[in-house]
């Protein structure tokens, strides 16, 4: 490993746990604190190159030096889980050009603006479905099942053409891939969905439907495009990315806007405020917070030069709240125009499902606080329990009342 030595007073570890689930961890505004670019130290004792301002994490992400290629064995190793990720072969996220661009353009036309917009009605009935529930067995719940994974789960189902029926096996195993310990655990759990997944394709072969996997099945696996491992791959990666970013997102944002009720109150009070409002808590939760590449050659940035073999931290959590980029950063305010955050990456990797994620998240949070308008918190917020820095971040359960 060539990352060079550091010259910062300290290279604080990254991940972090958050002390406030909103917040970003306490170090992380400290080393921002110092400059745009600065260094970290992963549980390896690598360090590595942490790029917290926003102008230069952009100009980074768009930089085709920078390679998000996970079977590059140089490339940083974040939490333990991740350890065999050189052998693992995971599509879109961990490959450049041109095969990403390759494997992207198959998918993107089911993800446009356009094929989002014919989905919505069918998503307000998700959502209103869970509601009706929801109240028929309240007045409490616990908003993390009940609601805020159920949403993205049924709705990645539906446009993938997997069986929501199986949503306990396939919802627990995408967990255990996300957040477990070791990486053996790990690929237990990303080999039983892999499994899950090639018995799915047989069967879809049989009886074809009409979602995406159906798709891919006869306009690309039929005529090779595709072969059989990498196509489980594929929808694995989309299965898993579909449902765990959203869920948290929208059971993190239902406790931040809690937690501010002025928010809050002027976003009921004007509707017309969601989309805005939604990318505003995209920008102050940075969910996905530490996109990670390796420097393929010298880069120079912020007056550092960022070596070929070294490895670049993003952490979106402090990249979102620049003050060079936002106003008063730190503060949640459903009327600014938080346009240009990282929250969903940037640059060729930049998030595939976002058009999704915006109208699940907007079509939830509206309906949510529009049909249960006295919704609060069962528990004091500190009894809620909160992820580790270690995973994506979010809530583990948020119990509820009205
Ligand atoms: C609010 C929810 C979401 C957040 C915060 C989020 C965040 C992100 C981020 C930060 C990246 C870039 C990673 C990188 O550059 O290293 C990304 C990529 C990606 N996301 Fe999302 N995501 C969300 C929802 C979704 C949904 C609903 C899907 C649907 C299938 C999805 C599918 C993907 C895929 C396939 C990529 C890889 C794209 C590529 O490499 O070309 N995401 N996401």
């Amino acid at each position: 490993m060539t990352d060079t030595p550091s010259t910062a007073p300290s290279a604080p570890a990254f991940p972090q746990d958050r002390g406030c689930p909103y917040h970003p961890p306490a170090q992380y505004p400290e080393l921002a604190a110092r400059g745009p670019v600065g260094r970290m130290t992963l549980y390896d004792g690598r360090e590595v190159w942490a790029v917290t301002g926003h102008a230069e994490a952009r100009a980074l992400l768009a930089d085709p030096r920078l390679s998000s290629d996970r079977q590059n064995p140089s490339f940083p190793v974040v939490v333990p889980r991740v350890e065999d990720q050189a052998a693992v072969g995971i599509p879109l996220l961990g490959v450049d050009d041109p095969e990403h661009a390759r494997q992207r353009r198959m998918l993107i036309p089911r993800f446009s603006l356009k094929r989002v917009a014919a989905m919505r009605p069918r998503i307000q009935e998700t959502v209103d479905g869970l509601i009706d529930a929801m109240l028929d067995e309240g007045p409490e719940a616990e908003l993390v099942s009940a609601f805020a994974l159920p949403v993205p789960s049924m709705v990645i189902c539906q446009l993938l053409g997997v069986p929501y029926a199986d949503h306990e096996f396939f919802e627990a195993q995408s967990r255990a891939l996300l957040a477990s310990e070791t990486a053996d655990e790990a690929a237990v759990a990303r080999e039983s969905l892999k499994a899950y997944l090639h018995r799915l394709v047989d069967a879809k072969e049989a009886h074809p439907g009409d979602g995406l996997l159906d798709e891919l099945i006869a306009d690309r696996l039929a005529d090779g495009q595709l072969d059989r491992d990498e196509l489980v791959m594929l929808v694995l990666v989309l299965l898993v990315a579909g449902h765990e970013t959203t869920a948290n997102m929208i059971a993190l944002g239902t406790f931040t806007l809690l937690e501010h009720p002025a928010q809050l109150a002027a976003l009921t009070a004007e509707p017309g405020l969601m989309p805005g409002a939604v990318e505003e808590l995209l920008r102050y939760l940075s969910i996905a917070d530490g996109m990670v590449r390796l420097a393929t050659e010298d880069i120079e940035l912020g007056g550092h030069t960022i070596r070929a073999g070294d490895g670049v931290l993003l952490p979106t959590s402090v990249i979102n709240r620049d003050s060079g980029a936002y106003e008063q950063p730190d503060a949640l305010d459903v009327r600014r125009v938080a346009r240009h955050h990282v929250a969903f990456g940037y640059g060729v990797h930049q998030c595939l499902g976002q058009n999704l994620a915006r109208a699940e998240m907007e079509i939830a949070l509206t309906t949510l606080f529009a049909r249960i308008p006295t919704l609060r918190l069962a528990v004091a917020p500190d009894e809620v329990p909160v992820k580790p820095g270690s995973t994506l971040q979010g809530l583990y359960a948020l119990p509820v009342t009205w």
